[in-house]
């Protein structure tokens, strides 16, 4: 059985060097707030160890010590996703240890922390936490009180015992220059600048002080002294470190001028549709050049069954591609949300192909899901943004989004670039299997081809959403409706705008309104039609008037040009005209706007919305 390791998020920064370690602790712990916000800490190493946390995000804890001086070089900072323990100062890290000789930051779940707790209990320790990072600590502290060895032996003796998955970094009052860091399961990177040190849960905190990185392995340990990094195993043997170089621009990971990240992310799609789709359409042999697919051709060719796993915006995702695969390629797709798939003992048979979609890779529900799958000897094709993540060491094979990183915790570029992928994908295996016919083949090419400037058209129209945006804000509950390739869309309209606005919203077929939801209709509901023409749009247009004739709030997203919507009272949206296969990737991008600026417009933190966390790698 394939072991997986997934843990919480939690964004971890530590520094020693030169500088004053709060500021880059500070920032760095802003840029990883994306792996969770419930509470933020530092603790800095000097005259003894000083230790400031708040519950709530970042800016509070900054808030909190803007009369502090902080002129320490060595430090550590945590950002938290609460799992043990609710969200609280209490139980915010660092944690110190119950002599307060150690400190320590902790992104994962020490499973046996129940059973190392009574141990410590029956020994007379006290906990000021909820959490297991207080008792790993405390662990770790107690065997170095009675073994008398170094902390670094005592990690390693401890992390012997621990089940479960971690990183750790940990300051010792004794030895104010020292940094000791280890990791199983949760990610660490260390960046080496000029005689200072970065460790952080990803780049982000590093890429604007050095390009130098070593990412740490499981079971090993990092020892920071005297400028110097020392790699080990668990074993004390040591490892030569390999260093690689960043491809990572610092641009990529800052607002570029933008209120938010969403808004950044949603103004980026033009250009990562096009990095999405460049070497891959080949217009001039009316080619598709995917390596991952071509290589599994015979299995996808003749798939019995492609079953799509994904969560969230990715099983959106998902749902499109359903109808893309099964038009163009007549092959049964059925999409399952990867929470259900993992506990239901799924029937594998031979010939079934899986999809894994996710943006970040790391999703642990998606994670387990595939393994499940891979354990019945299904292939599985990754299609995913972050490179080297762990669904693509664990995929066969598959295609990159190429999006770039997404920071807002609303994905927005990243289900377009999904959609393309999935377009392109289903295209190429339509072609091979030959059940598309050249002319279609091409003209779909033509129309992928001419996404990125339709979305920049769409954009430059942003004001007209912002505007219909403002005058919706204060709805209490939306519905939003599609037909065909459209219905995947109002779903994917109505999470945006939970997650973000937290109105209630619901996403439905639009046939089947009079089944049910058109009973909410009053003259206070915002119905949101994805209207586009296609195959049902006469028979969406009716919906629409059903709308209208109840006085309900109409706001239609259409095409350009469509007369058949001028009788319709309410807000239009135009986008520009699309084959309706690929006019998902189109349309979206005006629910993603709308969802923004009223999320803006009550005053949300729209890059952070509450409760949530931009990988959810816990159950
Ligand atoms: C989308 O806006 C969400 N925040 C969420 O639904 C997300 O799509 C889901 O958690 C899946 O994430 P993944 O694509 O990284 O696997």
């Amino acid at each position: 059985m394939l072991k997986i390791n997934f843990y919480p998020m939690c964004g971890i920064v530590a520094y020693v060097g030169h500088r004053e370690a709060y500021p880059v602790i500070l920032k760095g712990l802003k840029r990883l707030e994306y792996r969770g916000y419930d509470s933020a800490g530092i603790a800095l190493n000097g005259d003894g160890i000083q230790v400031y946390k708040k519950q709530g995000k970042v800016a509070r804890l900054e808030e909190s010590l803007s009369d502090t001086s902080l002129t320490s070089t060595i430090g550590i900072g945590h950002t938290r996703w609460a799992t043990h323990g609710e969200p609280s100062d209490r139980n915010a890290h660092p944690h110190l240890s119950s002599s307060g000789r150690l400190a320590m930051i902790h992104n994962g779940i020490i499973e046996n922390y129940a059973s190392l707790k009574q141990e410590l209990e029956n020994k007379g320790y006290q906990f000021k936490s909820d959490t297991d990072t207080e008792v790993l600590l405390n662990f770790i502290e107690d065997i170095l009180a009675c073994n008398e060895c170094s902390l670094e032996e005592a990690v390693r003796v401890a992390l012997k015992r621990v089940v479960g998955a971690y990183v750790i970094v940990l300051l010792d009052e004794e030895d104010p220059s020292t940094l000791i860091a280890a990791r199983k399961g949760s990610p660490l990177v260390i960046g080496i600048g000029e005689k200072e040190h970065f460790l952080a849960s990803d780049a982000s905190p590093i890429i604007e002080y050095t390009k130098e990185v070593v990412y740490v392995n499981d079971y090993e340990l990092a020892i920071i002294k005297d400028n110097e990094l020392i790699l080990k195993n668990l074993g004390n043997e040591i490892i030569t470190p390999y260093v690689q170089k960043l491809d990572l621009e610092l641009a990529a990971i800052e607002k570029g001028g933008y209120d938010h990240f969403m808004l950044k992310e949603i103004h980026e799609q033009p250009k990562t549709i096009f990095d999405c789709l460049r070497g891959r359409l080949d217009m001039v042999n009316h080619e598709i050049i995917m390596s991952g697919v071509q290589q599994y051709m015979e299995e996808l060719k003749n798939a019995n069954r492609i079953i799509i796993i994904a969560c969230g915006t990715s099983w959106h995702a998902g749902l499109v591609a359903e109808y893309i695969i099964e038009e163009l390629c007549r092959i049964p797709v059925e999409v399952e949300y990867a929470s259900e798939f993992r506990y239901r003992n799924p029937i594998i048979n031979k010939g079934d192909v899986i999809f894994a979609i996710s943006q970040s890779g790391e999703t642990a529900d998606t994670l387990v899901a595939i393994e499940r799958a891979k354990e019945q000897g299904a292939i599985i094709f990754g299609i995913l943004n972050v490179v080297g993540s762990s669904i693509a060491r664990i995929s066969h094979a598959g295609a990159y989004t190429h999006a770039g990183p997404e920071i807002g915790v609303a994905s927005t570029k990243a289900f377009t670039a999904q959609l393309v992928v999935l377009a392109m994908m289903a295209l190429k295996i339509a072609k091979e299997k030959n059940t598309i016919t050249q002319d279609r083949f091409v003209h779909l090419m033509e129309e992928l081809n001419a996404v990125p400037d339709k979305v920049a058209k769409i954009l430059s129209a942003a004001d007209e959403v912002k505007a219909v945006a403002l005058k919706h804000a204060a709805a209490s509950s939306f519905l939003f409706l599609g037909r065909g390739y459209n219905f995947p869309v109002a779903l994917e309209g109505a999470l945006k705008l939970k997650e973000i606005s937290y109105i209630h919203a619901e996403g439905y077929p639009a046939a089947e309104m009079k089944h049910g939801p058109i009973a909410l209709v009053d003259e206070n509901l915002p119905v949101l039609f994805v209207a586009t023409k296609d195959a049902y749009h006469e028979k969406v247009i009716s919906n629409m008037q059903e709308i209208n004739a109840r006085k309900g709030k109409l706001i239609a997203v259409v095409t350009e040009g469509d007369k058949s919507v001028a009788s319709l009272t309410g807000d239009l949206i135009y986008v520009p005209e699309a084959d309706e296969v690929i006019a998902p990737i189109l349309n979206v991008i005006p629910l993603q706007l709308l969802s923004y600026y009223i999320g803006v417009g009550r005053g949300l933190d729209v890059d952070r919305p509450r409760n949530l966390a931009k990988s959810v790698t816990v159950e």
